[in-house]
This record gives structure tokens, sequence and C-alpha cells, in this order.
């Protein structure tokens, strides 16, 4: 199996089920934006990149918002994911207007050097292959979780690194992902699904690529790729996921496991184990669920040399 195939990959529904990412990704936007207008004064070309875009629905909003904001600029964007088929996604619905790069944030390509502005929405968080023992990097022993989480550290390193690079002298990135703690109700609700039978088959073929660092080994992976630390605002707060029923969830864990987890469970299985989803959710009191899961870490950085 190469790479790619075992890539958690957004499904094709992704796009419909996302309104947790597209409210922070729409903040993110607007402070890159309002960046962007106090240390640009009418430039005459901006070169932009969106990181881990996905299917690119914000990478399409971004570039509006860029050319609102700077109506006679030439404006370069480009959408950078691993996924291949999103960003072909992306160059349609863009209708070419953005540039699409397969690659991964582990290894940027030379393509992506001298940028004016970076952003990056929910995506530093997806780690590079790590195999381990439980499909959640949570319920890991203390031991194997220590190993997994210098993994995760020294991958953040790697891709803060590989941004700071990528970004020209003076210029700004805005990124944002989960920190310690992020979505924890929801994976001990997954986690426990994994534990039933017909699940509990398959669930040590599954690892799911993820690992949230604390705010502290944030801020030092960000000191070690090179940013000074006053150039570094780190904003991080807690947030209800937006998506507000039992069935919302449900897709919105669908729209980002079903290609990974598909993979490993026969078609039947899978439609199974989203509908005891479901039916879990709609067994708890969703209001209290749903309270401070998502813990976002905004992210504004200069790199000045
Ligand atoms: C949750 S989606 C976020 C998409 C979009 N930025 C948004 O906010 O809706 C995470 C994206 O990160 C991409 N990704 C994960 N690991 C990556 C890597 N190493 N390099 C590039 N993209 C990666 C995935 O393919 C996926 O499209």
């Amino acid at each position: 199996m190469i790479q790619q195939d075992k890539h958690f990959h957004m499904s094709d529904s992704y796009e419909s089920n996302s309104s947790s990412q597209k409210t922070i990704g729409r903040t993110v936007i607007q402070c890159a934006i309002e960046m962007a207008k106090s240390e640009f004064i009418n430039p005459q070309k901006i070169n932009a990149l969106d990181i881990a875009c996905g299917p690119g629905n914000l990478t399409i909003e971004f570039l509006n918002a860029l050319q609102d904001a700077f109506p006679d600029s030439m404006i370069e964007l480009a959408g950078f994911d691993y996924s291949e088929q999103n960003i072909k996604r992306l160059i349609k619905n863009s209708e070419r207007k953005i540039k699409g790069i397969v690659g991964s944030f582990y290894n940027l390509p030379k393509e992506t050097k001298g940028e004016h502005i970076i952003i990056s929405n929910e995506g530093l968080h997806w780690q590079s292959l790590f195999k381990m023992s439980k499909i959640f990097f949570l319920y890991l022993d203390a031991e194997e979780k220590e190993r997994y989480e210098l993994h995760a550290l020294q991958n953040l390193e790697t891709a803060l690194k590989n941004i700071y690079e990528s970004l020209q002298n003076g210029g700004i990135a805005v990124i944002q992902f989960g920190h310690e703690g992020n979505m924890q109700k929801h994976w001990d609700v997954i986690y426990s699904i994994f534990n039933e039978p017909p699940f509990n088959e398959y669930m040590s073929k599954i690892n799911v690529p993820l690992y949230h660092l604390s705010i502290d080994q944030i801020h030092n992976a960000l000191l070690k790729a090179g940013f000074a630390n006053e150039n570094i605002n780190i904003n991080a707060f807690e947030q209800d996921l937006a998506e507000e029923n039992a069935t919302a969830i449900t897709n919105l864990h669908k729209a980002v496991s079903q290609e990974g987890y598909s993979k490993v469970f026969p078609p039947k299985i899978l439609e199974a184990f989203y509908k005891r989803m479901e039916e879990k959710l709609n067994d708890i009191d969703i209001n209290a669920f749903r309270k401070n899961q998502w813990h976002r870490t905004l992210i504004k950085l200069k790199k000045q040399l």
C-alpha cells in the first residue's frame, strides 16, 4: 500500500459537513486579511498559500477576501494538500483561478517559496504515519504515548520550519489547529464504539493520524522553527461544536474518517459504525457534549530577518 492510500483523505461529503471547520476557517481568513492590510501597503503583487486546503472551499473564500481587500494588486493564490482528489476539486471549483499543489507540509516544494501570506486551518495536527497499538493517541499507555508525542513534536517543528522558510522576509502567516484536549468527548464516544463487537475486530488495523500538543509545546516549536518571540501571537480558546445534533456530528466524523476507515471496514460494517455513533449520540445530552469540544489554536506570525 502506498502512503497516499493510507492517508485519511477528506471524503466527498467534507465540504457540506464541516461547519465547525468553516467557522474557525473564516476567522483565520479574517485575521490574515486584517494583518495583511496593516503589513502590506499598496502591494503590486501578493503571493499567498493555503496549506492543507482540503477541497478548497475556504481557499476560494480567501481569494475573494484578498481581492476585496487588495483590488489593485495581482494575487497569486495556491492551495496545497496531500490529497490529489481534493486539489483537483479546488482547481475545478475555483475555475482555475487558484493554483493547486499536491504534496506534504512535511516537505514543502520549491514552488511554495517567497510567500507574502500563508494560511492553514485544521491541518497541522495531522501526523505522518506512526504505527500505534490503539486507534487514537489518547488511549495509548504512557510509554507509547510519549513516543508518539515526540514524533508529533518533531513533525510540528518540521512543518513550522517549512512555513517559516516559505515566507519571504516580512511575510505573515495565520495558522490554526487543535491543541491538547481537542474533541476529547467526541473521541471517547468513538473509542467506546470501537470496543464493541463487531467493530473491535478491526480496531487494531486503524490508526487515526492526529495528535494534539500543548500550547507550551506549540510555542516552543514556533521558536525552534525560527519565529522570533515578539512575532508570535497565540490565541488558545475553546469553542462549541457548530454541529447541533447527533446526525450532523456523525456526518462530520464520517466526512473526515470514511476514506481512512473504509480501507479496513467492509462497507456494511462501516455503515453500521456510523449508525451506532448516531444512536449513541442520540442517547446523550447533546448540548453538554458540544460544549467547548474544540480547543482552537489561532496563531498569527510574522517573519522578520
Ligand atoms: C480537516 S481538513 C482541513 C481542510 C481545510 N483547511 C478546512 O479547514 O476545511 C485537513 C486536511 O489536511 C490535509 N493533510 C493532512 N496531512 C497533510 C500533509 N502532511 N500535507 C499536506 N496536507 C495534509 C488533508 O489531506 C486534509 O485535506
